[in-house]
Parts: structure tokens; sequence; C-alpha cells
């Protein structure tokens, strides 16, 4: 079986852990804080502050940069609906804007600012969004990008996370780095945003016994950061190997099912998506031949039974998302993929629409 990912977890990283266990203190340990450093270097920001979640660094976020009861904030109907749930879970409300076709991001000529206090791009599959034009459009409203699965990814030379008024990272297990369980990272270059932030992952703590905000217990354990630490030295080779994945899907796939690339871009592939109208039949002719595949995401997030609900979306009013749901299919990818199954992989689609359709 080719399955669609596996995570890497290796001898260093073990080490790293037993090491932080028995060394430091469990919470806010010193690997804590040099993760954050190390990763804020990655990035190119000034801060980085280390959370327990993607979701956790995108909700402290919104709380830091002030959205409260009532406020809207512009999202994309096409993402994990981590994304925008942390507009509910800061007491925003999403507004929702369609997609471009050729690479499930943000249309940023679809969307409309409103009366938002900001918007969060996402750079979906680890594919950077047109920050440029969306930040044309946001003015003087904040822009946070969603990187949650984009580490190392690059919009027009820097890295993105560090291009908006703040950047969100998850380290779930399935992503292009991990921390060997859920935690998460905001990067930025604004130092009064990032200490906010670092305030209300950790109860709202001002100093030790001092609180001057409502907070959360949000904080990133010290054996995850320890983790992560030696993931990170991993990340740029590992990016790299996706990318030459990438390059064997593109040379080898019929040109009318792949994905654009962002000009002036350099994604990092988390997941190699493709898109035909018999994604469900292509799906199962692939797993017949022992490949695993899987969909992201099978329901656009205004369509979700929670969504529908709370805020009476209805069918129709994102075509382009809700057209999109229905045909993508993501293939094997991880850097440990095997070159010469990448090419079984490319080859079986490739029969599949050679008059192999069952
Ligand atoms: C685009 C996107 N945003 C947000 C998240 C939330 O991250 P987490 O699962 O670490 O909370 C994820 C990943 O799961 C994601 O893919």
């Amino acid at each position: 079986m080719i399955p669609l990912f596996i995570p890497e977890f290796t001898d260093e990283m073990k080490n790293a852990a037993v090491d932080a266990l028995q060394n430091e203190f469990f919470v806010m340990g010193e690997s804590v804080h040099k993760c954050e450093e190390e990763f804020a270097r990655f990035c190119g920001t000034k801060r980085a502050v280390a959370v327990s979640s993607g979701t956790a660094a995108l909700r402290l976020s919104l709380i830091a940069m002030g959205v409260k009861r009532g406020d809207s904030v512009v999202t994309t109907a096409n993402s994990f609906v981590a994304t925008s749930n942390s507009i509910v879970h800061a007491g925003g409300k999403p507004v929702f804007t369609d997609i471009e076709q050729s690479t499930g991001n943000m249309d940023p000529s679809k969307a409309s600012m409103g009366g938002s206090k900001g918007i969060i791009p996402v750079h979906l599959y680890g594919n950077p969004a047109k920050l440029d034009e969306i930040r044309d459009l946001a003015g003087e409203r904040f822009v946070l990008e969603d990187a949650c699965q984009a580490h190392g990814a690059e919009y027009k030379g820097r890295r993105v996370g560090s291009i908006g008024d703040a950047g969100c990272f998850s380290f779930y297990s399935a992503k292009n780095m991990t921390v060997g369980g859920d935690g998460g990272m905001v990067v930025t270059n604004n130092d009064e945003l990032a200490d906010k932030v670092a305030m209300i992952r950790d109860c709202g703590r001002k100093t030790k016994y001092e609180h001057t905000m409502i907070g959360y217990t949000n904080r990133l354990n010290t054996v995850n950061a320890a983790i992560g630490r030696v993931q990170l030295r991993m990340l740029e080779g590992w990016n790299e190997k996706r990318r030459e994945i990438a390059r064997i899907y593109r040379d080898n796939l019929p040109g009318d099912i792949l994905l654009e690339e962002t000009p002036e871009s350099k994604p990092v592939y988390h997941l190699f998506v493709i898109r035909t109208r018999d994604r469900d039949k292509l799906q199962e002719f692939l797993k017949v031949r022992d490949i695993g595949t899987g969909i992201h995401y099978p329901i656009p997030i205004h369509m979700q039974p929670i969504y529908r609900e709370m805020f009476g979306y209805r069918g129709g009013e994102f075509p382009v998302s809700e057209q999109f749901s229905g045909e993508v299919l993501s293939l094997p990818m991880f850097p440990g993929l095997d070159k010469d199954k990448a090419k079984y992989v490319a080859g079986a689609v490739t029969e599949f629409f050679e008059g192999g359709k069952p």
C-alpha cells in the first residue's frame, strides 16, 4: 500500500524528547524558548510565540488583534474548518469569499472587505495565496496569514507567515513539520502583538501572579518543543524532497488535472492535489491499485452543517468552492515517498484517464 502520508520519527527526536523530560520544566522549559527563537529565524520574523495548536495560534492572534463579539473577518470558503472556527471562537463572524479555479486559494478579485476588521488568507496545500493583492484589498485592516499548511513556502522571496501582520502555523502530525503531537506557532514583527499572544496563551498572565487579560492555557509543551526543534532542522530538506515528488507528478500527469502554482512563489506541497469530475471513480481505481488518497476538503466551510445552522448559508453562494470540493483528490505526498512509487502513482492516474475508467 502506498499511503497518503507517513510521519517522520527518528532516534534524534526520541532522544531530544527524553532529554527535555529529564532535564527541563515540563511546561515552558528552555526548549520552548529555543524553538520560538529558531522558528522566528526560519520565517524571518522578529518574534515567534509557541502555542498548543494551529487553531489556538489563529484564535489568540485574532483576540490580540482586537477582534470582538460581532466583528466580521473575511476568509476563504475552501480551507480546513479550523480557519473559520477561530473567528467564531474570538466572537467574530466569518465572511467567506470564493476561490481561484486554478489554485483553490482565496480569489482577491472576488473578495470585499465591507466593514470587516481584517482578512485571513490561507496558503492552501502549501501554495502561497496572492498576498500583494490581499494586502491592497485589506488596506489598513489586518492580514493574518493562515500558514498552517505552508511551513517554509515563499512568496516573492519571503517566507509565508512573515508578510502579513502575523502568521499562524500548525504542528499537527500530518503537517510538513510536527512536534510529535499538537502544537502551533504565531510569528510576527510586531512586539506588542507577540507579547499579547504570549499573555493570552498563558492565562492572561503579565507577571507570575498578575493577570491583565482573560487568557487560556494554550502553551506548547516542552517535550513537543524539543521534538519540534529537531524537525525544524530537517524541514528544508524535507520540503525539497516534496518538491522533487511534485516534479515527478507534474511531469507525468495529464496537464488538465493539475492545479497551478502562484507566480513568483515557492510552494512546499503539504498536499499534492489534482482535480477531475471523475474524482470518486479515480479514487476507487487507485484504491484497487493500493494507492491511498485523501480529499481536502469534501465540504466547503459555509456548507458545513454547523455553519448553515449558525449563519444561514445555503448552497450556491460560492460556486467555485462548491464545485472544487466535488473534484479534488490528494495523491500520496511525504518526504520519504520513493521516486519509483511516485512514478507508479502517476502511471496509475494516467492509465485511468487513458481508458481504464471503471
Ligand atoms: C489551513 C489550516 N488552518 C488551521 C489548521 C488548524 O491547525 P490545528 O489542527 O493544529 O489546530 C489546520 C490544520 O489542521 C489547517 O490545515
